[in-house]
C-alpha cells in the first residue's frame, strides 16, 4: 500500500492548478444515463473515484472515450470525456460496486426516470457515519415510484412507465438526494418543486448541464428548485466547476506553512465562508483574474471557531483540514461538526503529531501548540488524510501518511502540486 512522506518546515510558494471538482463530476457523469446521446464533460479530474464510476456506469451500458481515445489517459490533469448511454443494458447496480462508492447509489434516479425501473444496492455505512438513504426513497416515492427493499437492494418501478411531478419538501438538506430528485424529475410528467433543497455549487453545475441537455430547471442554488419535466433529453457539452474543497485545502496548507501561492482557476464565490474564516485566522486572500492568491507572511495563525453547515456555510469537507490549521493557532478554537456524526477520526492522528485536541460530543476543542513534530500516521478517509499531509508540511521532521488510497480518491496529483511549490513530499510504493 502506498504512503506519502512529507518533510516539514518549508513555506509554499508558486502556483497550484485547481482541478475539476470530484463532487461535481460524479453526478454529471451519472446524468449521462438520462440520454441516448453523447454527454461531453470538460475538466473531469483524474481520480480513483472517477475511474470507479466509469466502471459502474459501464455496467449499465455507458460507453466513454477520453479526448477521443478509448483508453484512459495516464498523465496530465483534468480531461474531457465523452459519455454515451445509447442503450441501457442493465438496470441493476450490484452491491460489489455500490459498496465501493456511495455516490453510485445515485444512478437510481436516472435509471428509474429513463427506464421505468431500477434495482440498486443499498450502499451500507461508511467511515464518516451511517449515511442513510431515506430521503432518496421518500422523494422518489413522492414522484410516484413504487419501492421495495429486498435482500439489501432497493427495487424501484414507475407505475405507468414514467415518474410524475410533485412537490417534495426535504426534511433535511441533502446534496445527493437533491441531485437524484433533480435528475429524476427532469424526465417526469409535469412539474416538480423541491423545497429545502441543497444549494451547493455542484447542484447548480448539474442543473446547468441538465438544462443544456434540454431540461427545464429553475432555482438551482436556492432552496426551492422547480423542474418542468420533458419527454427526453439530448446530449450536451458541459464544464465541471473548479474543486472548491481542493481550493480550500491548499489555501489552508499555505495558511499553515506561510508563503504565497496562486490557486489557478479557483473561485472565491464557491467557498466564500471558508475564505472569510481563513482570512480571520490571518491569511491574506484575494481573487485575481487567474485564480485565488493566498499569502501569509510568517505571522502567527489566530484561533477561530467554526461550525460546519450546508452551503453557503463552512463545508464539512474542509473541517479536518481546518482543524489541522488550528492545531498551530495561538489560543483555543472550537470546531463543531453538524453534518456527519463520526467525522473526527483525524483527531487521534493529529494528536500523534503533537496536537492538543479534546472532543466534547460533536465539538472538537483545539488548544494551539507552538510546534508539531513529524510522526507516522494513518489516513482514515479522504479529507482526514489530506489534513494529515498539510499538518505534516508544517511539522518539524518527517511525517509518513499511510493508506493514501483515500487521498487518490479525491486529490489529483497532490504530491506534484505541493512539490512544485517547494514542499518536500514523495510517494513511497509498497
Ligand atoms: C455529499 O455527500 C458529498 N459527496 C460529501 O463529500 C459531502 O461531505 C456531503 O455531500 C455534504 O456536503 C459527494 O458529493 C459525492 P448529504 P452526500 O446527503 O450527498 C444525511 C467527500 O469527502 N442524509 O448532503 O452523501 C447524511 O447522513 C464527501 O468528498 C440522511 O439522513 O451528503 C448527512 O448527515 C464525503 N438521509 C446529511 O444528510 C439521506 O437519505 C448530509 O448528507 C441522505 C442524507
Amino acid at each position: 500500500m502506498d504512503s506519502i512522506r512529507v518533510k516539514g518546515g518549508n513555506q509554499l510558494n508558486g502556483r497550484i492548478p485547481i482541478s475539476g471538482a470530484k463532487n461535481a463530476a460524479l453526478p454529471l457523469m451519472i446524468a449521462s444515463l438520462l440520454t441516448d446521446d453523447t454527454l461531453t464533460l470538460e475538466n473531469v479530474p483524474h481520480l480513483a473515484d472517477v475511474e470507479q464510476l466509469i466502471r459502474i456506469l459501464g455496467n449499465h451500458g455507458v460507453d466513454y472515450s477520453v479526448n477521443g481515445r478509448r483508453e484512459k489517459q495516464q498523465e496530465g490533469y483534468s480531461r474531457t470525456i465523452n459519455f454515451s448511454a445509447r442503450q441501457i443494458v442493465d438496470t441493476t447496480a450490484p452491491y460489489e460496486l455500490v459498496s465501493k462508492m456511495r455516490a453510485s447509489f445515485w444512478v437510481i434516479g436516472p435509471l428509474l426516470a429513463r427506464m421505468g425501473e431500477a434495482k440498486v444496492s443499498l450502499p451500507g455505512g461508511c467511515a464518516i457515519g451511517t449515511r442513510p438513504v431515506d430521503l432518496f426513497l421518500d422523494g422518489l416515492q413522492a414522484l410516484g415510484a413504487e419501492l421495495d427493499v429486498e435482500s439489501g437492494y432497493v427495487v424501484a418501478k414507475t407505475k405507468n412507465g414514467r415518474l410524475v411531478g410533485n412537490r417534495y419538501v426535504f426534511p433535511k438538506v441533502s446534496v445527493g438526494a437533491t441531485h437524484v430528485l433533480m435528475m429524476a424529475a427532469a424526465l417526469a410528467r409535469g412539474e416538480t418543486v423541491l423545497e429545502n433543497a441543497a444549494r451547493e455549487p455542484e447542484i447548480v453545475n448539474l442543473a446547468e448541464c441538465l438544462n443544456a441537455m434540454g431540461a427545464r430547471i429553475t432555482g438551482a442554488g436556492t432552496s426551492t428548485i422547480t423542474i418542468e419535466g420533458v419527454d427526453s433529453l439530448s446530449g450536451a457539452r458541459h464544464r465541471v466547476i473548479p474543486d472548491r474543497i481542493e481550493t480550500g485545502t491548499y489555501a489552508m496548507a499555505v495558511a499553515m506553512t506561510g508563503g504565497d501561492v496562486l490557486l489557478e482557476g479557483a473561485r472565491v464565490d464557491l467557498l466564500q465562508r471558508a475564505m472569510d474564516i481563513l482570512a480571520e485566522s490571518g491569511a491574506e486572500i484575494s481573487q485575481e483574474e487567474a485564480g485565488i492568491r493566498v499569502r501569509r507572511n510568517g505571522n502567527g495563525v489566530r484561533a477561530v471557531d467554526v461550525t460546519t453547515e450546508p452551503f453557503p456555510g463552512f463545508p464539512t469537507d474542509l473541517q479536518a483540514q481546518f482543524m489541522g490549521l488550528m492545531t498551530m493557532a495561538s489560543g483555543q478554537s472550537k470546531i463543531t461538526e453538524t453534518i456527519f456524526e463520526n467525522r473526527f477520526m483525524h483527531v487521534q492522528e493529529l494528536a500523534r503529531l503533537g496536537a492538543r485536541i479534546s472532543l466534547a460530543g460533536q465539538t472538537a476543542i483545539v488548544e494551539g501548540v507552538s510546534r508539531l513534530k513529524g510522526a507516522p500516521v494513518m489516513a482514515t478517509d479522504l479529507r482526514a488524510s489530506v489534513s494529515l499531509v498539510i499538518a505534516g508540511l508544517a511539522a518539524e521532521g518527517e511525517t509518513t501518511v499511510s493508506r493514501i488510497y483515500h487521498l487518490d480518491r479525491g486529490f489529483e496529483r497532490l504530491e506534484d502540486k505541493l512539490s512544485n511549490c517547494g514542499a518536500v513530499v514523495e510517494r513511497l510504493s509498497g
